[in-house]
This record gives C-alpha cells, sequence and structure tokens, in this order.
C-alpha cells in the first residue's frame, strides 16, 4: 500500500468526525455502576461502625479497626499497626510521606531530605504523576529502563549501591502503569535486599493494581515487607493502595502499609494535618465488600467489563501491525494499560495524528520523567473507558497513524504494507 493509499484511508476516517479517548485509566461509568450501592448503604439510621463507633465525629487517627483489618489483608501486611487508613486518594499518601521526608526526613534519616541534593530512581516507561512529585519537589529523577520482569536491577543495584544522594524508587509491581507486567519474584528479593549508600532509602511500591485481573490467569506477586524483612531492610518499603479503581475514583479509600516504624512515624506527621479521616466512608467499604474476599469478588465483575476491551485492543494491534515488524506491545494479566512501542521518532507523530483523527491518547513522552522520552516511541493505550466498538474504531486509527509515521520516517517502504 502506497503513503497515498495510507493517507485516504486516513482521510476517510477523518470525515466521520469521531471523537474518542483512550488516554486516561479511568473506571468506565458501567464499572462505577458497579459500587452504587455504596451510596444507599450508609444512611441517617445506621452510621455507626460495625463495632458501634461514632463515625460522624472527629477522630480514628489512621482508620477504624475494622477498616485497618480490611486493608491489613489487602496490603498483605502481618498486623493492623503495620496500616494506616487514608483519606481519598493514596497519591495523597505518596506525596505527603515524600513532602515530609523533605522537612523532617524519614524515622531513620540523619539528615532531612530538603537539607540535601536528592534523587530518586524513575523506572520507565512509568507513571506520570510519580514523575510530577519529582518535579514539584526538586528531586532529580533517574531513569531506569524496565523489562518484562521490572526495572533493570544491575542498573538498580549499581546506582543506589554508589550514590547516597539517592533515596527512593518508584515501583508499581504489579500490572504496572503503563506496561501492565508485574515484578518477578527475583526482582522483589532483589529489591529487598540490595545494598544502598543511603540508609534511609525507600521503595514506593505502589500497588495501585494489585487485584485488577482480566481473567483467571493472575500474576502472583512477591510479599515485598517480608522480603525486606528477611534482608533486614524492615523500613525499606511503603506499600501503597487505594479503591480508586475498585470503587469510585476519588471517592474511594486508600491506605499505606510498612513497618511499624515507618507506620508510627507517619502516624506522627498525620497527627499535625488531620484530626480524623472519612470514617463514614470507611464504613461504606466495609459493609459493602463484608471482607477481602468480598473485594476480590467484586473485582471479578469490573474483570467483565474490563477483558473484552483489553482483547478488542490487542486484537486490532495483532491484526493491523502484527508481523509488520513496526511495534512492539504488551499483553497484561492485568491492570489498565496496554504500553505500544512504535518506530523511534514516530511517538509524537502517531499521538498527533491520532488526534486528528479523533481519538485522544496520552502524550507521547508522558510515561518519561520531564515528559522527554528518549526514543519517543511510547505510547500508552487505555482502554476502560471507551466502548468496544469505539475501541476498534480507534485502534485502527492508531495502526493506521503508525504506518503513516513510520513511512514518513522512511522506517519502511509503504509498498510493504498491506
Ligand atoms: C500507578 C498508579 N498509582 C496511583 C494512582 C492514583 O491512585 P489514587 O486515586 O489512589 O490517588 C493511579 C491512577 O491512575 C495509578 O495508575
Amino acid at each position: 500500500m502506497t503513503l497515498d493509499q495510507l493517507q485516504t484511508q486516513f482521510e476517510a476516517f477523518k470525515t466521520k468526525k469521531l471523537a474518542l479517548d483512550m488516554s486516561r485509566g479511568k473506571p468506565s461509568a458501567a464499572q462505577l455502576d458497579l459500587s452504587n450501592e455504596l451510596l444507599d448503604i450508609v444512611t441517617s439510621k445506621d452510621y455507626l461502625s460495625s463495632q458501634g463507633a461514632e463515625t460522624r465525629n472527629y477522630g480514628g487517627l489512621d482508620g477504624l479497626p475494622e477498616t485497618k483489618e480490611l486493608f491489613k489483608n489487602f496490603l498483605e501486611v502481618s498486623s493492623v499497626e503495620e496500616v494506616v487508613v487514608g483519606g481519598n486518594a493514596s497519591l495523597t499518601i505518596m506525596h505527603d510521606i515524600i513532602s515530609r521526608g523533605i522537612t523532617h526526613g524519614m524515622c531513620d534519616s540523619e539528615l532531612a531530605w530538603g537539607k540535601q541534593t536528592i534523587k530518586f530512581i524513575c523506572p520507565v516507561p512509568g507513571y506520570d504523576r510519580h514523575f510530577s512529585i519529582c518535579q514539584h519537589f526538586g528531586i532529580e529523577m533517574i531513569p531506569v529502563a524496565c523489562n518484562e520482569n521490572g526495572p533493570d536491577m544491575d542498573q538498580v543495584e549499581q546506582l543506589v549501591a554508589n550514590d547516597a544522594s539517592i533515596k527512593g524508587i518508584w515501583i508499581v509491581p504489579k500490572y504496572s502503569n503503563p506496561t501492565g507486567l508485574s515484578c518477578s519474584d527475583e526482582v522483589v528479593d532483589r529489591l529487598s535486599s540490595m545494598k544502598t549508600a543511603a540508609n534511609d532509602f525507600r521503595i514506593f511500591w505502589d500497588n495501585a493494581y494489585a487485584v485488577h485481573h482480566l481473567s483467571e490467569d493472575k500474576d502472583v506477586l512477591k510479599n515485598i515487607l517480608t522480603s525486606c524483612k528477611a534482608a533486614g531492610n524492615d523500613n525499606r518499603p511503603f506499600i501503597l493502595c487505594s479503591t480508586s479503581k475498585i470503587t469510585f475514583a476519588g471517592a474511594g479509600v486508600s491506605a499505606v502499609g510498612g513497618s511499624v516504624a515507618n507506620m508510627d512515624w507517619y502516624r506522627g506527621h498525620l497527627f499535625f494535618s488531620t484530626i480524623g479521616p472519612d470514617k463514614l466512608n470507611q464504613v461504606r467499604h466495609n459493609r459493602f465488600f463484608k471482607n477481602i474476599e468480598g473485594l476480590h469478588k467484586h473485582m471479578e465483575k469490573h474483570a467483565a467489563l474490563l477483558k473484552p476491551r483489553f482483547e478488542k485492543t490487542l486484537s486490532i494491534l495483532e491484526t493491523e501491525l502484527g508481523g509488520t515488524g513496526l511495534a512492539t506491545w504488551t499483553k497484561p494479566n492485568g491492570g489498565y494499560f496496554i504500553s505500544l512501542d512504535v518506530p523511534n521518532g514516530c511517538a509524537k507523530r502517531v499521538v498527533a495524528l491520532a488526534g486528528e483523527a479523533g481519538v485522544k491518547l496520552t502524550g507521547a513522552g508522558a510515561t518519561y520523567p520531564d515528559k522527554k522520552d528518549p526514543n519517543d516511541s511510547n505510547i500508552r493505550l487505555a482502554p476502560s473507558c471507551p466502548t468496544v466498538n469505539e475501541i476498534e474504531q480507534a485502534m485502527q486509527i492508531v495502526c493506521l497513524a503508525t504506518k503513516i509515521a513510520a513511512v514518513e520516517v522512511d522506517i519502511v517502504k509503504d509498498s510493504v504494507l498491506s
């Protein structure tokens, strides 16, 4: 097919004046509906906790006992002392921990992070909001490439062993944003036991997609806290999670887990910023799930909605780009994203072309620190919100845009494309 023919196809799509969006990892309306019972579950007649605690007043700094128990099981930590239940967003907890590290230092810091130059390792491609937190606080970001098992550990080990200013690493360990891939046991063990020049090094273990399987084919993640404790690095991980993509995004419940020393440090700081969290929302969530098994059951309903969307995205990629050598993409067992790599130098062009034809994609570069993908090749696809029909059209356009961009920069001769 010639470039002219590809462009004719593209113009035909443009005349349809589509408005499709595969840019944000948001739950669809149908997914939100799955949790509507939350809106009726606490009433004016029935708002006490299961143990009869008042939920309308101040107090309960680190969460209701029943909610801590639920998140203890979710985070897979060994006691409720290793849990702090937060507000509506795990991102707030991550931001707050780093902010307090900067002003006061961690529980085992000799010096507040703000009194020194500090750096974080940022596995790439990664989650833009993690990078934005670093940027916001002036933390230098060191990108490290990921493979299908997680970050390149040879590089990570070498960096942290030799530079005491490296204080942290971001990890989305399961069904990562954007690759959808999970850390192998070996990566978990190496992260837990590696020697760090900084004695107050932290892993921000953002397990946002811990229970977000697409099918029975589930990734299993090794327990980071157990592994760190076994290596004598009890204070290394902060484990984050929330129900944003389980119940309501922006109106769920978040939590952090870690060693008692870390949690006591965090509780100590929380004392100054709140007199207590929203316990009514905690009661809602406890009643809705009942227990961790209830939460897992609920996730099966999400999977039923998400799986066909992922399947459609992958099948169009395979039909249109499979065998062309123009692109590679991940095939996740869970999460919210597929990571697409187009030829070097083409991602921005593909996103721009898709935009011209009415398909909104995450900005090229967003998956890298400072929004700069050195290869200009990575594109994050978010199939959760559009319908399967919309995904079919959107992905036809993304694939066509990839072919056009590749021909434009002479990666392939147009004659070899069908
Ligand atoms: C990896 C990751 N962490 C955190 C979040 C945000 O979570 P929350 O709503 O709990 O702040 C997202 C949302 O897209 C995410 O992808």
